[in-house]
């Protein structure tokens, strides 16, 4: 088995598994009325596993090829826009958490939008790269 291929594919598992957080725990304390609170740390803490794993896709890259991923452009854009939705999620679902206000409808919704907006921007940076 090629190692590379392997450290790349748990990567983006740990990767994919943070977006199903961070997307589906704002919209289920949308929809329903249950444990917001759990929510928000489920949130919060996808966030940060997207902010690690995708750091880490950045650094298999310099381990193995000795150097950063060559993207420019739209690319780049997208790969700004997702860093800044996974720094602004993660610090209003830590703010709401230690206000204790993540019954407040507008945090989810916020949330929500930016991981929406964050998964639109990793098709850009899929395909522009
Ligand atoms: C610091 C934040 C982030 C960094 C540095 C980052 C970095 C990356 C990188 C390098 C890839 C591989 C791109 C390629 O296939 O060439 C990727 C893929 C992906 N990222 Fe992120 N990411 C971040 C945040 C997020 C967030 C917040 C989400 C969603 C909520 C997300 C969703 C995805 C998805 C779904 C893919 C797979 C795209 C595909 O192959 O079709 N990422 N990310």
């Amino acid at each position: 088995m090629n190692l590379q291929n392997l450290a790349y594919a748990i990567d983006q598992s740990i990767h994919n598994l943070g977006a199903v957080s961070v997307t589906g725990g704002a919209i289920l304390a949308l929809l329903s009325g249950v444990a917001r609170r759990k929510l928000a740390w489920i949130v919060l803490s996808g966030w940060a596993v997207q902010g690690m794993t995708g750091a880490l896709f950045g650094v298999l890259s310099y381990a193995f090829y000795g150097h950063l991923p060559d993207i420019a452009g739209i690319a780049v854009d997208a790969l700004v826009i997702k860093m800044a939705c996974a720094a602004s999620g993660f610090f209003l679902a830590a703010f709401y958490l230690r206000q204790a206000r993540t019954e407040n409808m507008n945090f989810w919704r916020i949330e929500a939008l930016l991981a929406i907006a964050a998964l639109t921007a990793a098709s850009f940076l899929r395909w522009f790269s």
